[in-house]
């Protein structure tokens, strides 16, 4: 399969970015200050936010006011994270574009990170992606450890595709296939993707990469190589999941970006623009530019 000739940029950081950073919450103002840097950056599909429990994961306690925040950009998607009804009912009223459920591959992490088992958690998604339905909201789902889990271990490519086949079937518009713990390698993750595809078309997929042993940008050229057009990113590398020990966050955008550029691919997305709101959120959080393009080519962060 040949490269895409365009890819869709789906920006993670004001989500999983900063759902897992230490210390107080984050001001709702810097929170808005990055989205709209983010939109102004070219990026047309930002995960803005998160419907979860506050006890769960305080830095998301004020999506609704980020979204009440924010200065939305005409042709951007600004999405956010519904586990359940409540969720839902909360984005909605916030005025989100999008919404995303989300489960995983493996039984322990779906019970640690949303308190029920993989059955259950299907079956609480069902009437999320109805009501968005009758909304006219589009629902992305995710898939968590599909290259490995931190309670599990290895997953098998057959089980992330049970359970991306039951999110698609259920009225899902794009799958999410989340490499958690950035455990995965290229090979692992092609024969991932093999599985998956051969119940979803790859134009359906995208791919969610943490970057914890620095194997993010491989895996990503071996997916990007069959197929895959959409591809989920943080800037600065910012962010972990705050129910998986010791995961990093998702790749760059900035070094995705670069690694898109040198194949010729399209984004869309100004990386100089880019550079510098990585550097910006960088001096807000105080925090070490976890991106090597942004080091290169800004570099004001320490
Ligand atoms: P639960 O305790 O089983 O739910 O949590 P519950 O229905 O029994 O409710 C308990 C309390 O939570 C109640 O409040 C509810 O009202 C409240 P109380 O009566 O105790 O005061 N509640 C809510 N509050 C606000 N918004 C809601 C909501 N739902 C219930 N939507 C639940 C279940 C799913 C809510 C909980 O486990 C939770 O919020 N988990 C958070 C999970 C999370 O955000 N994880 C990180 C994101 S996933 C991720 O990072 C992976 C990804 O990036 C892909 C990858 O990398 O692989 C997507
Ligand atoms: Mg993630």
């Amino acid at each position: 399969m040949a490269f895409p000739k365009q890819v869709r940029l789906v920006e993670m950081s004001p989500r999983d970015g900063l759902q897992n950073e230490p210390g107080p919450v984050i001001a709702t103002d810097i929170k808005t200050g990055l989205i709209d840097r983010l939109a102004d950056c070219g990026l047309s599909h930002i995960e803005a936010a998160s419907f979860v429990s506050p006890k769960w994961v305080p830095q998301m306690g004020d999506a609704a006011d980020v979204m009440a925040g924010i200065t939305r950009k005409p042709g951007v998607r600004y999405s956010a994270l519904t586990p359940n009804l409540k969720g839902f009912e909360g984005a909605l009223a916030a005025g989100v574009n999008e919404v995303a459920v989300f489960g995983a591959a493996s039984e322990s992490f779906t019970r640690k990170n949303i308190n029920c088992s993989i059955a259950e958690s299907l079956e609480r998604f069902a009437p999320v992606v109805e009501e968005a339905r009758k909304h006219d909201i589009p629902v992305r789902g995710y898939v968590s450890t599909v290259l490995g889990c931190p309670y599990e271990g290895d997953i098998q490519p057959d089980q992330v595709a049970t359970v991306a086949k039951a999110l698609y079937d259920m009225g899902c518009y794009e799958i999410s296939l989340g490499d958690t713990i950035g455990v995965g390698t290229p090979l692992k993750a092609k024969k991932m993707l093999e599985a998956v595809a051969r119940h979803i078309p790859v134009g359906r997929l995208a791919a969610h990469f943490h970057d914890t042993y620095g194997q993010a940008l491989a895996n990503l050229y071996a997916v990007v190589e069959e197929g895959i057009a959409v591809i989920d990113s943080s800037v600065a590398g910012l962010g972990g999941c705050p129910y998986a020990k010791g995961a990093s966050g998702n790749v760059a955008t900035e070094d995705v970006l670069y690694l898109l550029n040198g194949l010729g691919i399209k984004t869309g997305v100004d990386l100089d623009k880019l550079v510098a709101t990585g550097d910006w959120i960088c001096g807000q959080l105080n925090r070490h530019n976890g991106s090597k393009v942004g080091q290169a080519l800004g570099g004001q962060c320490e």
